[in-house]
């Protein structure tokens, strides 16, 4: 019988397989591999003609946070598109961590992809608003992502209870983060600039600039003014999203 004489083929392929390829519990990281990924860096990550190898030693080299970061942002000016939009954040893990197991180890080490991305659609809907149409991973980071003019969101609901966190999000003025004031900067052609300020001398002041990036210095004597803003530098973006918005919104920061 036809199957009878498969058996020993299969076990013969089994065994030349990595074992960690067959017993790995890296969820559809396989799956998602094999249907987007095979096709340029080859079924066990070997490479081929379109894709580079992911079993190199520049590959292994990669950190984890690196890992996922070429799988989500790609690589401009090569063939490595950026996934970020057409797979989920999970299911980037599970590739990624699919990746680490064709390198011959067992997933991704310091991440524990169940407590790092949520399956809850509220939650990921929340957390497509904070990166997307709230923009508010302009200025601010959670996981290491994201900008640095407000406070990373980690742990949120720590230091925040229930009230305290919808207070910061509708009236963002209303208590100002210790170290994250802003002050006002009129320069003497008028120009007026609003930044997160951490020195201020009696000659200069220093301002984070509007995209987080870089700390400019401004010195007193070169510009007409540098006063205190009553006023955060968070927009309350909050207040214009509808209430299914608000909820997602809200599910996604308290799962931080
Ligand atoms: C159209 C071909 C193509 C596809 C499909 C593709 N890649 Fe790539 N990938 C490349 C190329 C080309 C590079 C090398 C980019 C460079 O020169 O830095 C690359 C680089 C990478 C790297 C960085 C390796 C290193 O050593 O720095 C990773 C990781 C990676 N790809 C993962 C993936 C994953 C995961 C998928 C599927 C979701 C995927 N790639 C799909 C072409 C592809
Ligand atoms: C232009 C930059 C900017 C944007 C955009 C922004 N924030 Fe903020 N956010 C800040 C700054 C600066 C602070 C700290 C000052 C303060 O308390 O108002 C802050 C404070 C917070 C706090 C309180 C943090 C704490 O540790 O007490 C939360 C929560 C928060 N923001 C959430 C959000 C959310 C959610 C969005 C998107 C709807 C958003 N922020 C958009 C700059 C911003």
């Amino acid at each position: 019988m036809k199957a009878v004489r498969l058996l020993p083929v299969l076990l013969a392929l089994t065994a030349s397989l990595p074992a960690a390829v067959v017993w790995a519990g890296v969820g559809e990281g396989q799956e998602l591999y094999d249907a987007y990924c095979q096709l340029c860096h080859g079924g066990l990550g070997e490479g081929l003609t379109m894709g580079k190898p992911l079993t190199d030693s520049s590959a292994r080299n990669l950190a984890d946070q690196e890992l996922i970061a070429v799988i989500t942002n790609g690589r401009s000016g090569t063939g490595m598109a950026a996934w970020g939009s057409s797979l989920s954040e999970t299911e980037i893990l599970d590739v990624a961590g699919y990746i680490r197991v064709l390198q011959g180890g067992t997933g991704l080490s310091g991440i524990d992809s169940a407590s790092v991305a949520s399956n809850d659609p509220e939650v990921l809907a929340g957390e497509q608003l904070f990166n997307g149409e709230a923009a508010c991973a302009t200025c601010h980071s959670y996981r290491e992502q994201g900008g640095s003019v407000g406070p990373a969101l980690d742990g949120i609901t720590s230091r925040l209870d229930n009230d305290g966190l919808l207070q910061a999000l509708s009236e963002p003025s209303a208590s100002i983060v210790d170290g994250y004031q802003a002050k006002i900067v009129v320069q003497q052609d008028g120009t007026e600039i609003r930044g997160r300020y951490r020195n201020d001398s009696d000659l200069a002041v220093q301002i984070q600039s509007a995209d987080g990036r870089r700390w400019v210095t401004y010195f007193k004597a070169r510009v007409a003014s540098v006063s205190d803003a009553e006023e955060s530098l968070m927009p309350a973006t909050f207040n214009g999203l509808d209430a299914a918005q608000q909820q997602s919104l809200l599910a996604f920061l308290k799962s931080l």
